[in-house]
């Protein structure tokens, strides 16, 4: 009985522990702890969860890793309709809306709202007793999909909202929350590499990529994609329990939700066209994607004496910015050939501006996607450009009169090799090990910006170095001499120095970059930094079986597979010790333990500080042995308190545990 208790009180203390941790990673973007520590929390409490099963609830953060597939989804009536908004594609239909307004009401000038159109998929979110009972698809705008099960697997949604908070803001334990269900640019990349590389569907933006990632029946896919949720609507039985907009927006995030980021209140139309004037170049800066700008009269009362239309609000429009897309001719396919050997088509492109940039390239991803878009050469086709991303062809606008289909050469083009197709995967492949494009690629990977950060490294130099036959690895890059470099074509004394310069420093960075730079198939930054979380140094990680390779987060069979296929080739081995006898070794930065005087001690912080960043303080308590926690509990021995405490406080108060202001702090840990 003892035991059930203890473990009913470690699972609630894990929870409060994870949520915290979601809410500092997921909507503030501010992180406490590493994402390893993060996961150990979650084994823990799913292993409590196995054993004790009567302990498990819908709202338990082990739901976000997905769960069971289903059979089909069921389809749920929406409680008010979730309409959709006319469009503006001017400034004029804009000041035509301003007007109708206007004068719809018999005012001068309104407060209006404006907003980021997010471009993903709009979702409805009904929380019961705090918890959330269901998310739903727009659908139709009247009926929608139920998807709970894969909408709970995205970490910026809460599962469970306080019920002091709603309180606070005078709101009942039940209500609904409308927002948009996006993927950012870097996830949308990383994901259509990963499923290039696998050899699964390329999504064609994030948008579709976030929709189709929603809309499975298994949530562990949803799971594995990192989508982000914007929240723009509070509703209270299908009404809004606000006088203003802005305190929606204030409320949602008063109640921990990634609220609509970057709205502005706009006194009149004419600052609502210095906002969308604003963000049109800007938004090219941002992690995700928005397709314009969404304008929405503040006022309550206004709005409902405005009304709706039978589609839309007549209080609200979406300016939308123009379209990044053109049409041109595709003059040629060609076949480029990766650092994994994978043939990769590219789109040879009558030159075309799109979105004030020159476009004469684009990738066709594979074999299927040229077939998906019935894609021959001399067709005229539709591209789009979405930020920084490489452009891509949407589909065929009309067939070229002399047109030819492409097919996919059964030679290397670099190096004359055999081209193989594996039976279940759609890319072809070089199989020579020794394909000098291979070898190529690999160091302009190796070099690249997020990877070892070898700025001067580029193609024209790989090229003869590798041509020449002055470097046949990466590791390599280590034993060269400055004369050598300063004989290349286009080297000077001065900027060979600097090369070589550039090359020692790399020594440096991080495991992560290092393990990244390697160019493991399927292993990007993101799973870099994870395996360098887990692993203390590179011979760590290359002697680990697939099992162990496993146990790292977001980790799955195949890229541990792939991992491991890395490290047993024996050329690999043989860089990797290269690499070492280069004293290119780093590992991932320990601790530094000073004592033990804290330890078993747990502490929690809330509030500013004055001398130090909560983190930096909770640093200092590590050094000595303490645990730092996000939720005061019986168990916890400090709360350490700032200026404009959090709740955490009132609960220090009501447990009786001993609260230290900052001066006190800094006693305990004799800095004064
Ligand atoms: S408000 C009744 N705000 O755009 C008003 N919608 O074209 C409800 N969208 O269906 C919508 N960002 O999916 C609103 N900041 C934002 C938005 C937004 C994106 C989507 C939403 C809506 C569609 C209409």
């Amino acid at each position: 009985m003892a035991k059930a208790v203890a473990a009913k009180h470690e699972v609630e203390e894990l929870r409060d522990k994870l949520r915290h941790h979601e809410y500092l990673y997921y909507v503030l973007d501010q992180p406490e702890i590493s994402d390893a520590a993060y996961d150990r929390l979650m084994k823990r409490l799913a292993e409590l969860e196995a054993a004790h099963p009567e302990l498990i609830t819908p709202d338990s953060p082990t739901v976000r890793v997905g769960g069971t597939p289903r059979a089909g989804f069921q389809t749920v009536q929406h409680a008010r309709p979730m309409l959709s908004l006319d469009n503006a594609f001017s400034y004029e239909t804009l000041a035509d809306f301003d007007r109708r307004v206007r004068q719809g009401i018999g005012r001068e000038k309104i407060e209006y709202i404006a907003e980021h159109k997010f471009d993903g998929l709009s979702i409805s979110l009904q929380y019961e007793n705090g918890g959330l009972a269901r998310g739903v698809t727009r659908g139709d705008g009247r009926t929608g999909e139920d998807v709970t099960p894969n909408v709970k697997t995205i970490r910026s949604i809460p599962l469970r909202v306080e019920l002091a908070a709603l309180k606070k803001l005078k709101l009942p334990p039940r209500f609904e929350v409308r927002g948009e269900v996006l993927m950012t640019r870097k996830a949308f990349e990383a994901m259509n590499r990963q499923q290039e590389e696998s050899g699964k569907k390329i999504f064609v933006n994030p948008r579709n990529a976030a929709a189709g990632s929603v809309r499975v029946l298994d949530p562990s896919i949803t799971a594995r994609r990192r989508l982000e949720f914007f929240a723009y609507y509070l509703l209270v039985d299908g009404e809004v329990p606000f006088a203003k907009h802005s305190d929606s927006l204030e409320a949602l995030k008063q109640l921990r939700f990634r609220a609509s980021e970057h709205w502005k209140l706009c006194d009149g139309v004419e600052e609502v066209f210095k906002y969308c004037d604003a963000w049109e170049p800007k938004r090219e800066e941002l992690p995700y994607e928005i397709d314009g700008v969404v304008i929405k009269v503040n006022s309550l009362g206004i709005q409902r004496e405005l009304g709706y239309t039978a589609k839309a609000p007549r209080w609200a429009i979406a300016y939308k910015y123009p379209a990044r897309q053109e049409t041109t001719v595709v003059n040629d396919i060609r076949v480029q050939v990766g650092r994994t050997g994978t043939l990769t088509p590219v789109a040879v492109l009558e030159p075309v501006q799109v979105g004030g940039v020159t476009v004469s390239r684009s990738t066709l991803h594979n074999m299927d996607e040229i077939d998906r878009l019935g894609l021959q050469i001399g067709d005229t086709v539709l591209i789009e450009r979405a930020g920084e991303v490489i452009p891509h062809v949407l589909k065929v606008t009309k067939e070229g009169e002399n047109r030819r289909p492409f097919r996919m050469p059964k030679n290397c083009p670099e190096c004359g090799g055999a081209v193989h197709r594996a039976e279940d995967e759609v890319a072809y492949r070089c199989v020579n090990a020794a394909c000098p494009a291979k070898r190529k690629e690999s160091l302009l990977h190796f070099a690249s910006r997020h990877a070892m950060d070898i700025n001067g490294l580029g193609d024209k130099i790989v090229d003869q170095l590798v041509d020449k036959g002055m470097v046949k690895d990466i590791a390599d890059l280590y034993t060269l001499k400055l004369d050598d470099v300063a004989e290349l074509e286009r080297m000077g004394e001065k900027s060979a120095q600097n090369l070589i310069d550039q090359i020692a420093a790399s020594k440096k960075h991080t495991l992560a970059r290092l393990i990244y730079a390697l160019g493991i198939r399927m292993v990007g930054e993101r799973t870099g930094q994870l395996l360098a979380e887990h692993f203390s140094s590179l011979d760590e990680l290359a002697v680990a079986n697939e099992e162990q390779l496993f146990e790292v987060t977001e980790v799955g069979p195949k890229v541990a597979a792939a991992i491991a296929e890395f490290f047993s080739e024996s050329a690999n081995q043989k860089i990797i010790k290269k690499l070492d006898k280069a004293g290119v070794r780093p590992t991932a930065e320990k601790r530094v333990i000073k004592s033990q005087k804290f330890a078993g001690k747990s502490f929690v912080f809330t509030g500013g500080l004055a001398h130090r960043s909560r983190e930096e303080a909770g640093q200092l308590v590590m050094q000595h042995g303490a645990k730092v926690s996000g939720s005061v509990s019986k168990k916890t021995d400090y709360v350490v308190v700032g200026t404009d405490p959090g709740s955490k406080y009132d609960k220090a108060k009501e447990l009786g545990v001993p609260v230290l202001t900052e001066p006190e702090f800094e006693k305990l840990l004799g800095l004064k």
